[in-house]
């Protein structure tokens, strides 16, 4: 949908220009153009993201709405996933050195980024150095973490675009998957076959210790597993990310 929101913007920008054209007006054609220009390389720059052409974003499917499926776990027959809790994990992350949160579109929908920013502060004030990754397409629309994380006064100098970040996973302690899903699905990186395979995403896999708050083993928005879930480095935090942080973040001042 943000996808055809920006297209449709772009057109608007060209019919101005267009009818700049046909009144002799300069102003028009100049605006028009540039909200045309403007509107197209958006466009371009989310389907880049999601590793997709501009006509499959606009006619083609990619999975549908996989968390609106029943309440069920979502976990494959016979394959078990390592579980954590609130103590464990803040244990973790206070005798961290680095700590990366990575959040997505799990963290807008329980609205957790004011718990997620005090859990940042508490980490920073006993040392661990704390970063925040943006994946380009994580949430709903372009710039939806930024939006989220500037509203919760996180300071600007701990986001990491994802160029930036990547490279620092291998060194991190614990990645903190905050309500994200397609954007570290590491099939994009392994398996040729997976429709999101060569999108570009966050390889938090790589880190000592990857905790992933979600309420269940659902797909995300391209309705597609996630093996990450099921790696031995990986612990699941189930439950509501807001309340999952919020009883982190009580553990963390405990301590
Ligand atoms: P998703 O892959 O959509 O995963 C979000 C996860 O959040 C779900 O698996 C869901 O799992 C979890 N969740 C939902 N409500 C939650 C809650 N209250 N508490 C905890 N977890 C919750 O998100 P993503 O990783 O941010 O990826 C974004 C996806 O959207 C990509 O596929 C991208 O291509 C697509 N997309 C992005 C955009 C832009 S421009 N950002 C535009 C259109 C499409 P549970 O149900 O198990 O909790």
């Amino acid at each position: 949908m943000p996808v055809v929101v920006a297209l449709l913007n772009s057109y608007s920008g060209l019919a101005a220009a267009a009818t700049g054209f046909v009144i002799d007006n300069v102003v028009l054609i100049v605006s028009g153009t540039l909200v045309g220009a403007a509107g197209f390389i958006l466009t371009m720059i989310m389907c880049e993201a999601m590793n997709r052409s501009l006509a499959n974003v606009l006619l083609g499917g990619f999975g549908g709405e996989a968390s609106q499926g029943p309440q069920v776990e979502g976990a494959e027959e016979g394959r078990p996933v390592n579980e954590t809790e609130a103590q464990d994990t803040a244990m973790l992350c206070s005798y961290a050195a680095q700590v990366i949160v990575v959040p997505g579109y799990g963290m807008a929908v329980a609205q957790a980024q004011h718990q997620v920013r005090e859990l940042a502060e508490l980490l920073d004030e006993e040392g661990v150095n704390v970063k925040f990754a943006i994946h380009p397409v994580a949430g709903r629309m372009p710039g939806h973490m930024n939006v989220l994380l500037a509203e919760a006064n996180v300071p600007y100098d701990q986001l990491f675009e994802m160029e930036e970040v990547n490279s620092e996973f291998a060194q991190t302690d614990v990645a903190l998957v905050i309500g994200a899903n397609d954007v570290v699905n590491p099939a994009a990186r392994q398996d040729e076959s997976s429709p999101i395979y060569g999108m570009p995403i966050l390889n938090v896999d790589e880190s000592e210790q990857v905790i992933v708050f979600k309420r269940s083993l659902r797909p995300g928005y391209s309705g597609i597993p996630n093996e990450l879930f099921y790696n031995d480095n990986t612990k699941m935090f189930f439950g509501d990310a807001k309340e999952s942080v919020a009883d982190l973040v009580s553990e963390v001042k405990a301590l």
